[in-house]
């Protein structure tokens, strides 16, 4: 017979519409009682499965795709969406990618592990520059998991009021808690920003420790991933909140060549001498490095040549860091007048 993890599992999962797990676990089901000979039994279900799985399918052509869409208040809070990326399309270093991979596993055998006291990692902190794939990442997880991608929208969270900001924090996590997805706050420096007068910064401080707070609440279901790129935000009280810290760094030369490559599918790049240009590379973010990719190709298609070459790859990487020149300056400028008018 089926043991009783197994039930559970499988009536969970087709409670929570979840027909792939479903699928998996009858099948799972029938092996198990074919390998004890119970070979009658084993084929009675792989028959109902299959068959659950044909109307699913049937389903899923007729059925617009269900997307959880926040309401009222919290419209203001998060924006929802289900993307369709796969850890796959991130490039990370092998440890990252691994420790990725395994949150989706774990989340995936939730029941095996509750079943001996153990729970999912559920609280992901991810730092490291811009440009490097964390709210790429945020996104794949979603995509693997097929669970809705919440972003946070902390501009519409901070308030004037810190009473009316922790209500909205409360909302948000009342949502974490009984909607199942990845609720990704991105860029939670915002709410630790240390610039401005000392005021604005303990109000700061206050508004990151009441999302710490509720950070350890329970997240039932849900995933938090928070990103960041100061790393001056990671003190110990904060990392100790966290199940995982993943730190995302600029691209190595393997990731260059992988990034551009990808980019560049469908280009000739044979000629292209890629130590040559990941020499070039410094400083340079992924994206900043697909940007590159991106402008090499137009100007080949718009030159007309037939294919790219190493140097036309350096000069679009000179490009690029030339324009971030520009994109700090302004940055600067932005940030300094948003900081006057809040200051006045
Ligand atoms: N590691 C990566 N693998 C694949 N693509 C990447 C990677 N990093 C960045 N990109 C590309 O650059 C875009 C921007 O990356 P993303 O928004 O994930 O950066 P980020 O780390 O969140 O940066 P920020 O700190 O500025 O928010 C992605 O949509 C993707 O096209
Ligand atoms: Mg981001």
């Amino acid at each position: 017979m089926a043991s009783a993890q197994q039930l559970i599992g499988l009536i969970k999962s087709h409670a929570e519409g979840d027909e792939d797990r479903f699928f998996d676990l009858a099948m799972q089901l029938a092996a198990a009682e074919a390998q004890k000979g119970h070979v009658r039994l084993a084929e009675q279900l792989r028959q109902w499965a299959d068959a659950s799985k044909a109307t699913t399918n049937r389903a899923s052509f007729s059925k617009p795709t269900p997307l959880a869409t926040p309401r009222g208040d919290l419209a203001a809070l998060l924006s929802a969406s289900y993307p369709t990326t796969r850890l796959g399309d991130v490039i990370l270093p092998l440890e990252a990618a691994d420790e990725l991979a395994h949150v989706v596993a774990e989340t995936r055998m939730t029941e095996q592990l509750e079943s001996k006291g153990l729970r999912p990692r559920r609280r992901l902190l991810l730092a490291g520059p811009p440009g490097t794939g964390k709210t790429l990442s945020a996104a794949a997880l979603a995509g693997e998991l097929k669970y809705p991608l919440f972003a946070v929208l902390l501009h519409g969270l901070i308030t004037k009021f810190m009473g009316e900001t922790a209500q909205k924090l409360r909302m948000v996590f009342d949502a974490v808690r009984t909607t199942r997805g990845i609720y990704l706050f991105d860029e939670i420096d915002a709410l630790a920003a240390t610039r401005g007068n000392e005021n604005d910064v303990g109000e700061a401080r206050r508004i990151l420790n009441s999302f710490l707070q509720f950070l350890d609440e329970d997240t039932g279901p849900s995933i938090v991933v928070a990103t960041t790129n100061l790393p001056e935000i990671l003190d110990r009280a904060i990392l100790r909140r966290f199940d995982l810290v993943l730190r995302y760094e600029m691209p190595s030369a393997p990731a260059i060549e992988t990034a551009m490559r990808r980019r560049l599918s469908g280009f000739n790049v044979r000629e292209v001498d890629w130590s040559e240009v990941a020499n070039n590379a410094g400083g340079l973010s992924t994206a900043d490095v697909i940007a590159a990719a991106e402008d090499a190709a137009r100007r080949s298609v718009l030159g007309k040549l037939s294919l790219i070459r190493t140097s036309a790859i350096i000069t679009s990487l000179e490009r690029r860091r030339s324009l971030h020149g520009i994109g700090a300056v302004l940055n600067a400028e932005r940030s300094s007048s948003l900081h006057n008018k809040r200051s006045r």
